[in-house]
């Protein structure tokens, strides 16, 4: 089948889908953007977290034609140019990266959460990133980063 859809604002065309692809696969592997990662392919680790028309997904659980006709944004569009988005930022700073394997759907997550609640608290960062696995940082470091790009943002 073909699916058409939007993904980090350009409109994008992909042929010969076929019914039991992932949206994960489509954009990491027809629509060449690896930033999103497959790490359980089950919904369990949320490395794979993508907005789909606003809201924070699995896109491993999404099958690719449930994408027709909507809006996707990955990690790689939460930069605006060259210019990072402060959760990216922060992350960096904070060393909340370092496999990187988590770090994408982390990004989406806590993305979207700073654009719901401007200043989490603690208890609402972890509520909100319950859902995305890291089997590296021991979540301190990243816990640091959303707080310092909430504060950021909030500064702006
Ligand atoms: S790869 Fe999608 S939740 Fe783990
Ligand atoms: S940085 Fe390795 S899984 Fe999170």
């Amino acid at each position: 089948m073909r699916l058409t859809f939007t993904v980090n604002d350009r409109d994008e065309t992909v042929d010969d889908v076929w019914e039991g692809e992932s949206l994960l696969y489509v954009l990491r592997e027809r629509v060449g953007l690896p930033g999103s990662k497959n790490a359980c392919e089950q919904g369990e680790c949320g490395s794979c977290t993508v907005y789909l028309d606003g809201l924070p997904v699995c896109s491993c659980l999404v099958a690719a034609g449930q994408a027709e006709g909507r809006r996707v944004r990955t990690v790689e569009g939460l930069a605006d140019g060259d210019r990072l988005d402060p959760v990216q930022e922060a992350f960096a700073e904070c060393g909340a990266v370092q496999c990187g394997f988590c770090t994408p759907g982390l990004l989406v997550q806590a993305h979207d959460l700073i654009d719901r609640v401007p200043r989490p608290s603690d208890a609402e960062i972890r509520e909100a990133l319950a859902g995305n696995l890291c089997r590296c940082t021991g979540y301190e470091k990243i816990l640091d980063a959303v707080r310092l790009a909430a504060a950021r943002k909030a500064a702006r």
